[in-house]
């Protein structure tokens, strides 16, 4: 069994040619939007708080730079591959072209980490969001269900709840999987309500914060000072090592900007237009987060924002205008709900590559006659996120969408010297600067953020890969059309 046998680039341009069932209907503007929507979520509105509250104080800034630097690296290597490999499987489809079917295997399957389970994760934030601001109209859900039966607490393990499951959590998975199999562009345009909504009150909440900084300069001063506290004693509490661990996790902020290039067949000009949603939507979160993060430490003292909803806290804090509190509050849970949606849209263009290179049932690749999308792959997709949101303690695999996400692109960084080597005259509408430094600082970033996630993280990411490699050899390996007398392989 050849376990490194590549897809030829012929085989991908020819796919994209002539695969006409996808609907291409997404604009650059739209992609923009796609990447924003997946982005903007629970990272800035609920874990920038604790992460300076607890590793870096007001250079929580520095963090989010860090962190920043990492994926723009790993952001020009998915924009070069994205422009020349223009088909929905993403970091999976371009390993297939450089490392292999093995590797392109493992990195599928490490995708799902990403996609399912952090669309299961800010659905159960979503749902906490939503439950606390309806409260405050006195609205309260029966408590059994309000939250998942389990809960996970570092110092005893699992525990019950005494709850059933999370309803809300488990509703608006199914309602945006309903949504994503009736369309992608009405998805799209949902997508785009959402990200103007989020985009502007976070605008708003950097413009009042400015100037509420600037009126009271000795009080912003004495809460970003010092800038970077001293560290504990202790590795990752403040100091520089805090920064570090900082930026491992607010990457989670991040995640979602890749998710741009699963849309890729669906693109109407994916050459020129996957660069522009990927780096274009990174470059806008990036000024957002070092933005919303700066004047959040200079309103209220770092060591007050460790709550679930540091914005709405230090907006209080200072007297802002209810009105404006009001608004962080829907925008929150609003932006929370395009992120599940368009992680949502991305595992099962993911499924669906998969499925048309035989490594997954070929009724994964099945794409709905009248909607033209991936049907059977979006509502399988739906009832196992589903079922997640409802049931799990969902804390424990925020770390583990993380880890899954920064493996992706550490492969994804290699992949682009590797095929710069193999394939040095194919075609590449857009190409990464300084190759290969780029590409080593994007991977070198990315295993440091890695390397500072707890070892328990590490453990379920080796046994989710163990259990890939069970379905890769039992399935995907047999079943391949690159196999020898597979539909493209040798005979
Ligand atoms: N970046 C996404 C969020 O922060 C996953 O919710």
């Amino acid at each position: 069994m050849d376990l490194f046998r590549t897809k030829p680039i012929a085989a991908f341009n020819a796919e994209a040619a002539t695969s006409h069932e996808l609907n291409k209907s997404l604009t650059p503007l739209n992609l923009v939007s796609l990447g924003i929507g997946a982005v903007i979520g629970a990272g800035i509105f609920v874990i920038t708080g604790n992460a300076a509250a607890s590793y870096a104080g007001p250079a929580i800034v520095i963090s989010f730079m860090i962190s920043g630097l990492g994926c723009l690296f790993a952001g020009l290597c998915y924009a070069e591959f994205a422009a020349m490999l223009p088909i929905a499987g993403s970091a999976y489809t371009y390993a297939y072209a450089t490392l292999g079917e093995f590797v392109a295997w493992i990195i599928g399957w490490d995708l799902i980490l990403e996609y399912l389970f952090a669309s299961s994760t800010v659905a159960v934030g979503w749902s906490g969001h939503t439950q606390d601001f309806l409260s405050e109209f006195g609205v309260h859900l029966p408590a059994a269900l309000s939250q998942a039966p389990i809960r996970y607490v570092a110092a005893s393990g699992f525990e019950a709840t005494g709850a059933l499951f999370d309803l809300p959590a488990a509703a608006i998975v199914v309602a945006l999987s309903c949504l994503l199999v009736i369309g992608i562009k009405q998805s799209a345009a949902f997508n785009n309500v959402i990200v103007t909504v989020k985009v502007t009150v976070l605008l708003a909440v950097i413009g009042f914060g400015a100037w509420f900084m600037f009126n009271h300069a000795a009080l912003a001063k004495a809460n970003l000072t010092p800038f970077i506290p001293a560290n504990t004693g202790r590795f990752g509490e403040f100091g520089w090592s805090g920064i570090f661990k900082g930026a491992a996790v607010i990457f989670f902020a991040y995640i979602g900007f890749d998710a741009v290039s699963t849309t890729a067949q669906e693109a109407r000009h994916p050459q020129r237009d996957m660069p522009i949603g990927i780096l274009g939507s990174l470059a806008i979160c990036t000024l957002i987060f070092v933005g919303v993060s700066f004047v959040l430490c200079g309103m209220a003292r770092y060591t007050e924002l460790n709550n679930p909803a540091p914005v709405v806290y230090a907006l209080q804090h200072i007297g802002a205008p209810p009105a404006l509190r009001v608004c962080v509050e829907v925008a929150a849970i609003a932006g929370l709900s395009s992120v599940v949606l368009v992680m949502l849209m991305g595992q099962p263009r993911i499924f669906f590559s998969m499925a048309k290179d035989g490594l997954l049932p070929p009724s994964f690749a099945r794409v709905h006659p009248r909607f033209r999308t991936p049907h059977v792959t979006t509502i399988a997709t739906g009832a196992v996120a589903t079922v997640a949101a409802a049931l799990l303690p969902l804390s424990v695999l925020g770390q583990l969408v993380s880890i899954g996400t920064l493996f992706a692109f550490v492969l994804v960084c290699i992949g682009i010297p590797v095929l710069r080597k193999l394939r040095p005259d194919a075609p590449r509408p857009f190409r990464t600067p300084f190759v290969p430094l780029v590409p080593i600082l994007g991977a070198g970033i990315c295993l440091v953020q890695m390397a500072s996630l707890p070892g328990d993280t590490w453990l379920r990411l080796v046994i989710w890969m163990a259990i890939g490699l069970v379905i890769y050899f039992g399935y995907g390996a047999r079943h391949s059309k690159l196999r020898p007398g597979g539909e493209t392989g040798a005979r």
